[in-house]
């Protein structure tokens, strides 16, 4: 079925006919190209086409490659792709920008300012489950109730945002990065870098103890410091980054976890076994299906295919990548005892995720909370009736009904 599914139009898989069929189980889609080689034209749920890369070892060399470029004025004009961001940021620019720009950042987001995040994260968790507890019928919906709130609370948080709209905020966020159209996106974007420019100018005008004040502190050896427009796209960067991607995480580890009672039974026998679960659950179900999008600037080779210059649109999947099984043994079975280091959920090369540690943490207190409170913790519906996000960036169910 998967192989009928792949047959091509003019040289290009058209993944956007799949439908929600694919946004629910894209793996055999990705294993099957696999098998067929590492680079693919395929045609986007979101529209266009693009080069899509499959298997963990041209993943990682793709990802390494300072020819595709990540600054939107080398994309093709012929893509009709508009970019989506709030101002200047990391995951738009190449070096030395990038370089230049993460360092600042890394100055003030530190392992210790993450660390001291962790009695805070616990106390969110604390709240947001003592609601969802009191929630009728001992049923809800575990997306409203934890993972989409916790992130984004702590996100909120850490950047000192303490009266955020967060309701607009999710909107505005989830449509820049899923599947709606264009316009749509970019008119989301805009909407959020007034509220960013708002934000900049109130923490200018009066700083607090928070990272974005200390963002606008904070000053390089050499002198040098972030302006106004790239503290907006930080802000908006750490934001959407930030939040999207661990809502997901927490979201597709508890359905793992769920649909896998003996792991599940595994996990609650023995505490020790959190870290391994959550490395498990990013390899086998990440957040991030795909990686963002990268440009081509000269000719480039990959595993074989010469993917041209001038701008084209290349697509890293992570996700087939992870599942790749010349990398992990069994790679469809969702075991929390397996090494699972090594997985790229967090990406590869120069632009591996800044805030993985926080993501870490988050997952790490909000699902030891969770089994803890709800010994009997269960699926509310058939695992086939869940709605899988469309659009290749980000995985996860919009909404995962649990009783408890
Ligand atoms: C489970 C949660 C998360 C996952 C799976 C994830 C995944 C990723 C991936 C795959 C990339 C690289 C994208 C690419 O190369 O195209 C990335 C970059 C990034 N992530 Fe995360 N992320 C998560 C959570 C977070 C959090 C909590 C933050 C911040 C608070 C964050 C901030 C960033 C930033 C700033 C970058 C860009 C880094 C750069 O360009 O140097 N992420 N993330």
């Amino acid at each position: 079925m998967v192989s009928t599914l792949l047959e091509e139009r003019d040289g290009v898989v058209d993944l956007a006919a799949m439908g929600a069929a694919f946004a629910r189980d894209p793996y055999p889609v990705y294993a099957a190209l696999r098998e067929r080689g590492p680079v693919h034209r395929v045609r986007m749920p979101e529209g266009p086409v693009c080069w899509l890369v499959v298997g963990y070892d041209e993943v990682r060399t793709t990802l390494n490659d300072p020819r595709l470029s990540k600054r939107w004025d080398n994309r093709s004009p012929g893509l009709g792709i508009e970019m989506v961001a709030a101002g200047p940021h990391m995951l738009g620019s190449d070096q030395p920008d990038h370089t230049r720009l993460r360092k600042l950042v890394a100055k003030e987001f530190t392992p210790r300012r993450v660390e001291a995040m962790a009695p805070r994260v616990q106390e969110m968790t604390d709240e947001l489950l003592d609601a969802m507890l009191a929630s009728p019928g001992r049923r809800a919906d575990l997306v409203d109730a934890l993972s989409f709130p916790l992130p984004m609370g702590v996100i909120c948080e850490l950047l000192g945002v303490p009266d955020l709209d967060r309701e607009a905020f999710r909107v505005w966020t989830s449509t820049a990065v899923g599947s709606a159209p264009p316009a749509e996106k970019a008119a989301s974007a805009r909407e959020v870098a007034a509220y960013l420019t708002r934000l900049v100018a109130a923490k200018q005008a009066r700083p607090g103890e928070d990272l974005l004040s200390a963002l606008i502190r904070t000053t390089a050896e050499d002198g040098d410091r972030l302006s106004s427009e790239e503290l907006i796209g930080m802000a908006w960067i750490l934001l959407v980054a930030g939040h999207e991607t661990t809502v997901n995480l927490l979201t597709n580890g508890v359905f793992a976890l769920l649909t896998h009672p003996e792991q599940l039974a595994a996990l609650r026998a023995d505490a020790g076994l959190y870290e391994s679960a959550v490395e498990e659950m990013l390899r086998y179900d990440g957040p991030v299906e795909t990686s963002t999008y990268r440009f081509t600037t000269e000719p480039v080779e990959i595993g074989g295919t010469v993917v041209p210059g001038g701008g084209e649109l290349v697509l890293v999947a992570l996700a087939d990548a992870d599942r790749d099984p010349a990398r992990f043994p069994e790679p469809g079975g969702f075991d929390i005892r397996r090494d699972a280091r090594g997985h790229v959920a967090f990406g590869h090369g120069i632009h591996y995720c800044l805030g993985a540690p926080l993501a870490r943490l988050e997952a790490r207190i909000a699902l030891r909370s969770l089994l803890e409170r709800c010994p009997d913790l269960a699926l509310d519906c058939h695992p086939d009736a869940l709605t899988w996000r469309e659009g290749l960036l980000m995985r996860g169910p919009l909404r995962l009904p649990v009783r408890f």
